[in-house]
């Protein structure tokens, strides 16, 4: 079987379901069940053998050595993290625990596990860390997309933490041999995405005629990959990606934050329409995220020449199929919508001035 942590998250209960599906072999899934984490994203995995839960933290030395015992895992695929960025400028504590001390924790773990094993077993382990194009910093508007060599300039206390936690699993490797590979991908989106990031948010406020909070200009770039895509790309590096490697994920599709507004405005127009006016009469602009990186990009052509790996979906496709999900899934939608999650936004934007 395999370990995933935070596989109840939104990328990590998609991979498990994906990969469950793909390849049915058995995945433990720890997960220490944050305002992120949501047993409800895996309810058509409840009573199937071949997924086993624990509510444990990646901090616990004594639980991980545990389960390394009891289940013997061939491999670790490292979601678990605090993820988002507005979150990590009001607190950066928990990205310094989560990311950076559980990193270190889960790579001792791994390695004593490993280094105990049989020889043949020993060569096929792999502990992949699951990271983000987030660790190289921002990109002038011109610049090339990042590469694999490009330098690590983390602009935020989220992405100096991932940027740390990649810098661990580089080190475990190089002095201990530990077989590890790190994938940094770019923004994601798809089912099961918490409404606290922005293709969601956009999502939940139209649909309850809330304003869709713009930070600054909008003209922030990203790079947008569909979840089932991202997991397809993980699976490939598991298999065939070369120890000690990193390799980049994206999806060869860069976008201003305000035409990724409008496309959600009108695909929602389409498909749920608002007798009220289209849904772009409730774009605000308002104060920007301090410290706002104004572009990523990714040059995904590594693991394209050794991997084969392209996205299967269009953004077309993939935003598509996304709302598609959130119209579908109303009661997962009321559900993550909690007291804790309505305490999150009344924090981090009632301090933000619309229009500035
Ligand atoms: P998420 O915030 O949705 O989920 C994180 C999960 O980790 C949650 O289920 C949470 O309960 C769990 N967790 C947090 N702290 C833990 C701890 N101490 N012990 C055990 N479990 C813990 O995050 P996500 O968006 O699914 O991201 C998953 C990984 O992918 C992260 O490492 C993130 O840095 C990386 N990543 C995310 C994106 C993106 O666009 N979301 C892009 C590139 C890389
Ligand atoms: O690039 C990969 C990263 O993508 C991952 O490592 C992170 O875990 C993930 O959260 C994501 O980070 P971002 O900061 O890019 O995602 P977020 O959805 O928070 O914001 C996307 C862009 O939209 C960003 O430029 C900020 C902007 N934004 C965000 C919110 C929540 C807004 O304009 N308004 C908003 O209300």
């Amino acid at each position: 079987m395999i370990l995933v942590t935070g596989g109840a998250g939104f990328i990590g209960s998609n991979f498990v379901l994906d990969w469950i599906e793909a390849t049915g072999e058995p995945v433990l899934n720890l997960d220490a069940l944050t305002y992120a984490g949501n047993l409800r994203n895996l309810a058509s995995l409840q009573g199937d053998p071949r997924h086993v839960f624990v509510q444990g933290d990646i901090c616990d030395r004594a639980l991980l050595d545990r389960l390394f015992a009891e289940h013997r895992p061939r491999a670790v695929l490292h979601f678990a993290a605090e993820s988002h960025v507005d979150r990590s400028i009001h607190g950066p504590g928990a990205f310094m625990r989560t990311n950076v001390e559980g990193t270190f924790t889960l790579l001792e773990a791994a390695r004593q596990h490993w280094a105990a094993l049989p020889a043949d077993k020993k060569a096929a382990f792999r502990f992949h860390h699951v990271s983000t194009d987030e660790v190289y910093g921002s990109l002038a508007p011109d610049a090339p997309a990042f590469t694999e060599i490009h330098p690590y300039e983390p602009n935020s206390p989220y992405s100096a933490s991932k940027a740390a936690s990649d810098h661990l699993v580089r080190a475990w490797h190089h002095t201990y041999g530990l077989p590890v590979v790190t994938t940094n991908c770019s923004n994601n989106y798809g089912p099961y995405h918490f409404p606290e990031k922005l293709i969601p948010l956009l999502i939940v406020n139209a649909l309850a005629g809330k304003p869709l909070p713009v930070y600054g200009d909008g003209q922030q770039v990203r790079d947008w990959l569909y979840v089932g895509d991202h997991c397809s790309a993980i699976r490939a590096v598991l298999a065939n990606g070369r120890l000690g490697e990193t390799y980049n994920i994206g999806g060869w599709n860069e976008q201003a934050n305000i035409d990724i507004v409008h496309t959600v405005c009108k695909l929602l127009d389409e498909l749920r329409p608002d007798p009220a006016g289209p849904y772009k009469r409730l774009i605000t602009f308002v104060t920007d995220r301090p410290g706002h990186d104004r572009r990523y990009a990714i040059d995904a052509r590594k693991i394209e020449r050794e991997l084969g790996w392209r996205p299967a979906e269009t953004f077309a496709s993939g935003i598509r199929k996304t709302l598609q999900w959130y119209l579908a899934n109303a009661d997962w939608v009321a559900e993550v919508q909690s007291g804790s999650y309505r305490d999150w936004v009344a924090q981090n934007y009632a301090a933000r001035a619309p229009g500035a």
